[in-house]
């Protein structure tokens, strides 16, 4: 009571594309009279039975949804039940002054007497902590703990108490990252661990060689977990595997690179290569937990913290925040807030979740013309995002400011691949969108449109900038 479930639920869910159901307002609707009204006339014990069945009916429906739960309906075991089965329950922290202060006024049957007002916040209190998965203050958090994501410095060493579920744990981690942090991930999953992976560092765990090693060394059985622990090589053959193993096994991620953190480990993509090309082969596999540790980030080399930068400026441009000015922790956060929206609205990637590849065309283009090996992808989408961004300022008018700032950050050098390989390149992507080249650019800082169509000598002249004889 008078913690803002309300304003907060309505506006997670608008963030995050589900509808919200107020439960309080529905039994209102549903009475034809407000609460206090319903309480005084109907009796508390009345009051309870609508309260359950409205709450039952909308944790049952099909549809996903972001509910309110009135402060009552954690009473009901019904209800305490189909949340855990069939929802993310999320605590909405609150002082409990504060709460006094907005529920006073309020007219509330329970919110009349300050001492009865606190006894019950004492007495509920301990249903609530033990129903909910997170914890929240603000509509972020919500999204956050929508997606499955725990951002927060030192939550590695957590990793057993924040993975639902009493089933086993197999864990995977590049060889070099295993000898920095298995240790701490092995000790943190306890009892739980049932065996540990290796797989090879950097883009070569992507094969089709590794997926089939750990299909045959796992011993999960189907209430088991996956946990990645790595970059976002080491995430999306771990979750690759999860999603076919068994036809499917929960699997939970610990990214330890900022590219992970950022970016690949939300979302749900998981994918390994072929040799005729990256993440060609690959299933949508929402992580159970996305577990991210910024203090990880302390024994990154520079040049993996720069291609993380990449996709940080990235996704300050689409958000419309300089977010690459945070300390980590912060950054860190606020990244994988905006990607968790943006994915949970676009699961499937079948519309919105396009913005995301802004810089992108350019950059695939720039890889695929040096054969993945001259440039980083980091390198390549720095490259990518000054090609588009130049094109936002001559074809949607983006104001220059902007381009210079992400210039001045990134200062990618110009590479030397060859013009036509690159511009050939471009033009697969362009097949496989119909005949056309279409472009995420800027119409202004944090309004980003995708399926821009340019003329193509633009579109040449922007990418040969890129490049140097
Ligand atoms: N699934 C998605 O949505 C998605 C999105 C973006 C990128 N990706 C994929 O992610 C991959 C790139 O991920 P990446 O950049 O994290 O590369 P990576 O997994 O290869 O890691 C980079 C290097 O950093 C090392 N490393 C990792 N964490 C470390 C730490 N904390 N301290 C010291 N060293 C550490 C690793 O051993 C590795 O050598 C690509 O294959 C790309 O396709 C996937
Ligand atoms: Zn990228």
């Amino acid at each position: 009571m008078g913690a803002g479930k309300s304003t907060l639920g309505a506006e997670a869910a608008e963030r995050i594309g589900r509808e919200f159901v107020d439960v309080d307002r529905v039994i209102e609707e549903r009475a034809g009279d407000s609460i206090p009204v319903i309480f005084e006339s109907w009796g508390e014990t009345a009051f309870r039975e609508i309260e359950e069945e409205v709450a039952i009916e909308t944790l049952s429906s099909a549809e996903p949804k972001v509910i309110a739960l009135g402060g009552g309906s954690l009473g009901a075991e019904s209800t305490r039940r189909l949340l855990r089965e069939r929802a993310t329950a999320v605590r909405v922290e609150v002082d409990p002054d504060e709460a006094w202060r907005r529920s006073r006024e309020s007219g509330r049957p329970l919110a009349r007497d300050e001492e009865e007002f606190r006894r019950l916040y004492e007495e509920r209190r301990p249903t609530y902590e033990e129903a909910a998965e997170a914890v929240a203050r603000t509509a972020d958090d919500v999204v956050l703990a929508a997606g499955g994501v725990q951002v927060q410095v030192g939550s590695l060493e957590l990793l057993g108490d924040l993975l639902p579920g009493d089933g086993g744990a197999a864990l995977v981690a590049d060889a070099h990252v295993a000898g920095i942090y298995s240790a701490d991930a092995q000790l943190a999953l306890g009892r739980r661990l049932v065996s540990t992976h290796t797989v090879p560092r950097g883009e070569e765990a992507k094969s089709a060689e590794v997926a089939e090693r750990l299909w045959e060394e796992l011993r999960l059985d189907r209430g088991g977990t996956v946990v990645a622990l790595g970059g976002g090589t080491t995430g999306d053959v771990a979750g690759f595997v999860a999603a076919t193993y068994l036809r499917g096994v929960a699997w939970a991620v610990v990214p330890t690179t900022l590219v992970a953190q950022v970016d690949a480990a939300i979302g749900g993509k998981t994918a390994i290569d072929l040799p005729d090309g990256k993440n060609l082969v690959g299933a949508f596999h929402w992580p159970v937990r996305t577990v991210i540790d910024p203090a990880v980030l302390a024994t990154l080399p520079d040049s993996e913290r720069r291609a993380g930068l990449s996709e940080v400026v990235k996704t300050g441009l689409l958000a419309g925040e300089r977010l690459w000015e945070l300390p980590d922790a912060e950054l860190v956060r606020r990244c994988a807030v905006f990607k968790t929206g943006v994915c949970l609205r676009d699961p499937h990637d079948r519309g919105e979740r396009a913005v995301l590849n802004l810089g992108h065309t350019f950059a695939h283009a720039l890889e695929a013309a040096a054969g993945y090996e001259e440039i980083t992808h980091g390198h390549a989408v720095a490259l990518g995002l000054q090609a588009a961004l130049r094109l936002s300022v001559e074809h949607l008018g983006l104001d220059t400011g902007v381009a210079e700032e992400v210039d001045r950050i990134l200062a990618p050098e110009p590479v030397a691949v060859d013009l036509d390989r690159a511009w050939e390149a471009l033009g697969r992507d362009k097949k496989a969108t119909a005949g056309r080249v279409k472009l995420v650019l800027l119409q202004a800082f944090g309004k980003p449109v995708s399926g821009v169509e340019l003329p193509e000598a633009d579109v040449r002249e922007a990418l040969a900038s890129l490049v140097h004889g």
